[in-house]
């Protein structure tokens, strides 16, 4: 509450200083965030608006910053191309390197780390892409990828690991060879995620077959590969495995926010090939897995935790990861408000453990300024093959993730005709948008006219078209703008992204042209552009009045 009290004149502020715990249990928490999404389209309700004299979003000119602007659409191009580049057997990284076809090499570094490797969970993430440019392209070698991939999850599937054979355990198995044979070594496994993020492409890849004039019948080839990854989703989403980085033993949220979603697509789709008692059934898990991911909340840290019962902190980029790959409209989407906290407190940490981090905190018009993101805060993987002995360094992928939420939140906002609502909760991530009126006098209620203070729920409304509502919007993409220009200044100039950036100097470290690290990058520029667009809607329905 320190920043409602230093924002608000004395008497608004003594109003506003509450119990903060009131009125935040899980569920009024999560009721607030589900229920305030609503679409734009239903322009009826904006009526009232009439009445107001609404301030128009500023979207950020591209002549002002025609320096950001070219690198965002080159920046696009190159994070594809650093994608295909990874994948067998002919991208240009991997080609003559006994890469299978669709097989998606982690970062053609063979050494000092080796990521020669198949991770399930990074061709999946990977694969979706290209299935989402697929999606929009229709573009045939694109296609001919994602069917290699198709391929490549058969055999995979089939081949008998240390995590155990196929339906018997075997799916937990992290990575593979690129020549698809079995890793034996030593690892941190089962890692339960991997399967539901591949039934996840799968079944998008299915949709945009369908959506594309394929019958439903012809896709059951599809469903044949996606069941096997359900199945293993719905029965050991309650048994704990390593997390996504590979470390930990235990139950995480990351892992359970794939499952679910996968399991509430894998209901769907099981229903359309008339697999009625499968269907019944990931419905039913998927209820249990809704939930059980409750229980992430930690109401006194005031944040979501990545691993159950784990000494960490909790903080942890995996946790927009999640909401980012797992998310759904009612299961922790990238804006709600449980999300959102957990990403300043996320930011905060960050900003004071990084020395290239070292800056002050608000820029010159007093707004929050992005930093280098790391995985979390006790993190001590430096990228090479030293293990765990030195520290941590901010990750491209973990930067990008937090630019691709707050972009998803501006054009939740932006589409929303409901009023902006700030809960105690969220109070320290929103109110530094709004800058304070000038000259407004000391006893006088700075936000009376839009604001409607409700003791009970603890809460701030603001009404779209008020100065406020729209300050946050417009403050927010800036702030998220800030995160991609941390990844500008340390990608090189050809657009290639290691895993990690150092620390200190902020060179480049770790595994090279990490493929997840292109991904990330194109999915936060892919969110940027839906921001844009959400906020042009916006403006456009504004200036009708
Ligand atoms: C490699 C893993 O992939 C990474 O996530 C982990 O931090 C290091 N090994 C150290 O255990
Ligand atoms: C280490 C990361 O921790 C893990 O999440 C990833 O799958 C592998 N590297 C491969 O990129």
């Amino acid at each position: 509450m320190r920043l409602l009290s230093t924002l608000l004149p004395a008497t608004c502020a003594l109003a506003l200083v509450v119990d903060p715990t009131a009125g935040h249990s899980i569920d009024s928490v999560a009721l607030s965030s589900i229920r305030r999404p609503s679409v734009f389209a239903r322009v009826s309700s904006f009526s009232w608006l009439r009445k107001q004299s609404p301030i128009l979003i500023s979207l950020p000119d591209a002549a002002q910053d025609s320096d950001f602007a070219s690198w965002l659409s080159l920046q696009s191009v190159r994070s594809f191309e650093g994608i295909l580049a990874n994948i067998g057997q002919d991208g240009a990284n991997v080609a003559g390197q006994n890469v299978n076809p669709g097989v998606v090499v982690a970062s053609p570094s063979r050494d000092h780390p080796n990521y020669f490797y198949h991770w399930v969970r990074d061709g999946a993430i990977t694969m979706r892409a290209l299935v989402d440019e697929y999606e929009n392209s229709g573009n045939a070698s694109v296609k001919e990828l994602i069917d290699a991939y198709v391929d490549n999850v058969r055999s995979t599937q089939w081949t008998s690991n240390p995590s155990g054979q196929f339906g018997r355990g075997g799916l937990g198995e992290p990575k593979f060879e690129v020549d698809g044979k079995p890793f034996v070594g030593t690892w941190g496994r089962p890692q339960r995620d991997g399967p539901a993020l591949r039934a996840i492409t799968l079944i998008s890849y299915a949709r945009t077959l369908q959506r594309r004039g394929a019958p439903m019948d012809s896709l059951r080839y599809l469903y044949e590969l996606i069941k096997p990854d359900l199945e293993y989703a719905s029965k050991f989403w309650a048994s704990p495995g390593f997390d996504l980085w590979e470390e930990q033993q235990g139950l995480h949220f990351f892992t359970a926010m794939v499952q679910f979603k996968a399991l509430l697509l894998g209901q769907e789709i099981a229903s359309d090939f008339s697999d009625e008692g499968a269907a019944r059934w990931y419905h039913i898990q998927a209820n249990g897995l809704k939930q059980f991911l409750l229980s992430f909340w930690d109401e006194e840290r005031g944040y979501l935790i990545e691993t159950l019962a784990s000494p960490r902190s909790g903080l942890d980029a995996a946790l927009l990861l999640g909401a980012i790959h797992g998310g759904s409209e009612t299961v922790f989407p990238i804006h709600s408000d449980m999300i959102i906290t957990t990403l300043q407190a996320l930011v905060t940490d960050m900003r004071a453990r990084y020395p290239i981090n070292e800056q002050d905190s608000y820029d010159s018009n007093r707004f929050p300024t992005a930093v280098g993101i790391g995985r979390y805060p006790e993190d001590v993987y430096s990228g090479g093959d030293l293990g765990n002995s030195e520290l941590g360094n901010p990750w491209f992928l973990c930067t990008a993730t937090v630019a691709h939420t707050l972009y998803g939140l501006v054009e939740h906002l932006a589409l929303s005709n409901s009023a902006l609502i700030i809960s105690n909760l969220t109070a320290d991530f929103y109110l530094p948008f709004i800058s304070p009126t000038p000259g407004m006098e000391p006893h006088y209620c700075d936000f009376s006219a839009t604001a409607i203070w409700s003791r009970s729920a603890a809460i701030l409304r603001f009404m779209p078209g008020s100065r406020e509502t729209e300050q946050v919007i417009s403050n927010i993409f800036h702030y998220a703008d800030g995160f991609l220009k941390i990844v500008k200044k340390h990608a090189d100039a050809e657009g290639n992204m290691s895993e990690q950036f150092d620390r200190q100097t902020g060179f480049m470290r770790g595994a090279r042209q990490l493929t997840w690290s292109s991904e990330s990058v194109l999915g936060a520029i892919k969110m940027r552009e839906r921001a844009v667009e959400a906020i042009e809607k916006r403006r456009a329905y504004f200036q009708r009045f």
